[in-house]
């Protein structure tokens, strides 16, 4: 389906239809794919588009979803997995030594190479802890996600997470790195001051330049660096994660074996 949201011959209540039957699509697509019926742990991560997972597994029904147990990255996925009367259980209670089988979560921008930009809901390090705890994780994005670099579509910025009482000098690093007009992200309409995680800790979103690929990416780009103000996925991420008083960072790429399937397009693998 060729089409953005930009689209503006597409009546703006058409679009957002439009938008719903790409993420059920996408959702039901990658669990008839890639949920395999012998699986017995299984990780869900945050958004709306992971409530049409949730619901495509749901509708598989208890033959199939009895033996397995779902592990959540958050209180929304908690009450996802509990409403769909699916077997709920905490990530630290996954033994040391043992994976996920498989994990579903959404993005809000993915790269040619499937790096992600993830946290649009802020709920991303126990999306990142989920995510990589898994054998296989599978990205679930309606056709918006998809851009050739990640900082194009989705102009609000990296999340990051971090300790609230590092905020102020994590922003001052941010700028210094070339971010444009890093902030805290608000509470939720109605509630005053920052959002506050499900840890106990702030967003900062962080707008940067769009991040060309990482160096080692199989599609041999090799342009750009922090050197002329516009990052490489790779080495953005190594000095963000690094900045202290920061938890985790929204930018999910490298070598997990992700799985990203966008809407009506064919799933693609990618490596994290
Ligand atoms: C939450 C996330 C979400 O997966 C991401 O924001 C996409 O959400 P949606 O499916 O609602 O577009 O990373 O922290």
């Amino acid at each position: 389906m060729a089409m953005s949201t930009s689209d503006s011959a597409i009546p703006v209540e058409e679009q957002a239809k439009l938008v719903e039957s790409s993420k059920r699509l996408a959702a039901y697509q990658a669990v008839k794919d890639y949920l395999v019926p012998t699986y017995t742990r299984i990780g869900i991560g945050s958004g709306s588009t992971v409530v049409y997972v949730v619901e495509a597994i749901a509708a598989l029904g208890p033959g199939v979803t009895s033996g397995m147990t779902f592990y959540p990255t958050g209180a929304q996925s908690e009450e996802l997995i509990e409403a769909a009367g699916l077997t709920l259980q905490a990530i630290n209670k996954l033994p040391t030594g043992q994976q996920l089988d498989v994990a579903f979560d959404g993005a809000d921008e993915v790269d040619d190479d499937l790096n992600l930009i993830k946290g649009g809901g802020a709920c991303l390090w126990q999306e990142k802890i989920v995510a990589t705890a898994a054998k296989h994780f599978v990205c679930v994005a309606d056709f918006r996600k998809l851009s050739p670099r990640l900082g194009t579509s989705w102009k609000k910025g990296i999340p990051i997470e971090v300790l609230p009482m590092a905020a102020p000098r994590v922003l001052d690093e941010l700028k210094r790195m070339g971010s444009l007009n890093p902030r805290v992200r608000p509470g939720l309409p109605g509630k005053a001051g920052a959002i506050v995680t499900d840890n106990g800790m702030w967003i900062i979103d962080a707008p940067f330049a769009p991040l060309h690929l990482p160096k080692d990416s199989a599609s041999g780009v090799q342009a750009g660096n922090e050197d002329n103000g516009v990052w490489q996925v790779d080495a953005l991420a190594d000095r963000l994660i690094k900045i202290p008083g920061v938890a985790e960072i929204g930018l999910f790429y490298g070598k997990n074996g992700l799985e990203v399937t966008a809407g009506a397009q064919k799933p693609v693998v990618a490596y994290f």
